[in-house]
């Protein structure tokens, strides 16, 4: 499994060793080096096959990640994309990059629907010297030689950002918290959890009275609160693992007779444009980024990697934080 050591470890490796790498394509010059990309079948001045598997298409999070990648690893700028969604099915992700491997793609990229189960097939594209990106979600592979790198947020700072904006903000008093947690396995649905219990413990206020899932995704995150809002007449705050299921926790709260931000505070994660707007209609109270715009720098790598250069394990992405005031200021120039 990768650690949280590993993770830790693995933060200090920012944007900055992105740069790194970059220096490292620029001193390598012509793409010579003998490469794992390669021997995966990439020749210089042709377009750079990358076969990506995304997780599906759950979330407006998902939304503008999958756009960003398919604006960035266009033809004109020197790539072949191969795109599938996995409608958030593991069989469909690892059945796609089995097939990426069979056409002999130069790269493959994906988003992992959850951490575990992913040694056999990336071990095969180790086998058919197919370099593999993990963008977004992490695996929880021992073996860290089956990945160039993983870039993407660090989930578990997220939820501890929200934990601590609970605490400082509404847990001065005891709080009753329900969890809307994301797909269950997933690496954010695993690091927000760990992330906001790690900054509330030391808080005797705040409370997590139920938990469950509502697989990111807005329907859910629905159903999930109803039953909350039936089982437990005492909710004071709503923690969203993502914005879709704190906008259908709105629904449900506005259904059941109660005024989201106020009757029941609602916090959450992504900083998707619904969800910015209803922070700044105050029907959210405070959103923790989580930057999907992912594509620039996962086709940086590739071109880093394709010119022999070298790119650090771990790239974490930077994330802003957002209250209604800040929500209202961010919003006309909101890219996604
Ligand atoms: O892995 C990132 C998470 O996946 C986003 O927070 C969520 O909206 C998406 O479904």
């Amino acid at each position: 499994m990768v650690s949280r050591t590993f993770r830790t470890r693995a933060m200090a490796a920012t944007v900055a060793a992105l740069a790194l790498g970059l220096a490292a394509c620029g001193s390598s010059g012509s793409g010579d080096s003998s490469t794992d990309a390669a021997s995966g079948g990439g020749d210089s001045g042709d377009l750079i096959t990358v076969g990506f598997s995304q997780v599906g298409a759950e979330s407006g999070w998902r939304a503008a990640n999958t756009k960003s990648i398919q604006d960035t690893l266009t033809k004109d700028n020197g790539f072949d994309l191969k795109f599938s969604d996995a409608q958030q099915k593991q069989e469909n992700q690892i059945q796609a990059i089995r097939s990426y491997i069979a056409q002999g793609v130069d790269y493959i990229a994906f988003s992992p629907v959850v951490e575990s189960g992913w040694d056999a097939v990336l071990e095969e594209a180790k086998q058919a010297n197919i370099p593999v990106i993990l963008t977004d979600r992490a695996v929880d592979s021992e073996d860290t030689s089956l990945y160039k790198t993983f870039i993407g947020s660090d989930f578990v700072e997220e939820g501890k950002r929200i934990g601590e904006w609970v605490s400082d903000n509404l847990g001065t008093e005891p709080i009753n918290v329900v969890e809307l947690q994301g797909t269950t396995g997933s690496a954010p649905a695993i690091d927000r959890k760990q992330g906001f219990e790690d900054a509330t413990k030391g808080n005797p206020n705040v409370k997590i009275i139920a938990s469950q899932t509502g697989n990111f995704t807005r329907a859910e995150g629905k159903t999930v609160m109803e039953g909350f809002l039936q089982a437990y007449p005492d909710i004071d705050v709503v923690y969203a693992h993502n914005d879709d299921m704190g906008l259908g926790a709105i629904e449900a709260i506005e259904a059941a007779g109660k005024v989201p931000g106020k009757d029941i505070k609602i916090v959450s994660i992504d900083g998707v444009k619904d969800g910015m707007t209803a922070l700044s209609e105050g029907k959210i109270n405070y959103i923790v980024e989580c930057n999907p715009l992912l594509g620039p720098d996962l086709a940086d790598i590739i071109k880093t990697l394709q010119s022999g250069g070298t790119v650090e394990p771990r790239i974490v992405t930077h994330d802003d934080a957002f209250d209604q005031a800040a929500a209202t200021a961010a919003l006309p120039t909101r890219q996604y």
